[in-house]
């Protein structure tokens, strides 16, 4: 009798508290593909495209591609051993890398000699698979890679 009030106590402070820490974030972003991580939510591909491709995939997903603005962030991404777009492009002005969201990129994690716009033809970044903390390279933009999509859940 008394563990069976225990059970219930326990089971409505528990439901109660996921609930608290889920308030105001969409369903989908709990199921299969996402990760939780400082405050956002990654979605890591498993087939690969371009990175319009990605990109826009990322936006019908309600998120965009990774925006790294933070040490943190940087590290977090060598948890996934490929070659990913992230939402950084010099297309619109070459030599000025803007993330999606329009800001200019400040602090920055290209591979040494990277980047190189090889041909003249290499406009987006991708998080390269080699195990350094500087992991970013400059990649024709039409080349099929994974990517990885970033949903905010605070400012
Ligand atoms: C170069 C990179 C280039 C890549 C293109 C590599 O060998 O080091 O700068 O983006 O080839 O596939
Ligand atoms: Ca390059």
């Amino acid at each position: 009798g008394l563990l069976c009030i225990i059970q219930v106590a326990l089971n409505i402070s528990l439901r109660l508290s996921l609930e608290e820490r889920s308030a105001g974030v969409p369903k989908r972003l709990f199921q299969k593909g996402w990760e939780y991580f400082h405050s956002s939510f990654y979605y890591i591909s498993s087939t690969e495209k371009t990175w319009q491709e990605s990109r826009d995939d990322c936006v019908s997903r309600g998120a965009n591609l990774m925006i790294i603005d933070s040490q943190e962030e940087q590290d977090f991404t060598r948890r996934f051993p490929k070659r990913m777009w992230i939402g950084l492009t010099d297309r619109a002005q070459e030599g000025t890398w803007r993330w999606v969201d329009g800001t200019l990129l400040q602090r920055s994690y290209w591979y040494s000699g990277e980047p190189n716009d090889e041909w003249g033809e290499e406009d987006c970044a991708e998080i390269n698979y080699k195990d350094v903390e500087n992991s970013w390279n400059d990649m024709p933009c039409d080349r099929q890679i994974h990517w990885i999509c970033e949903k905010k859940m605070a400012p």
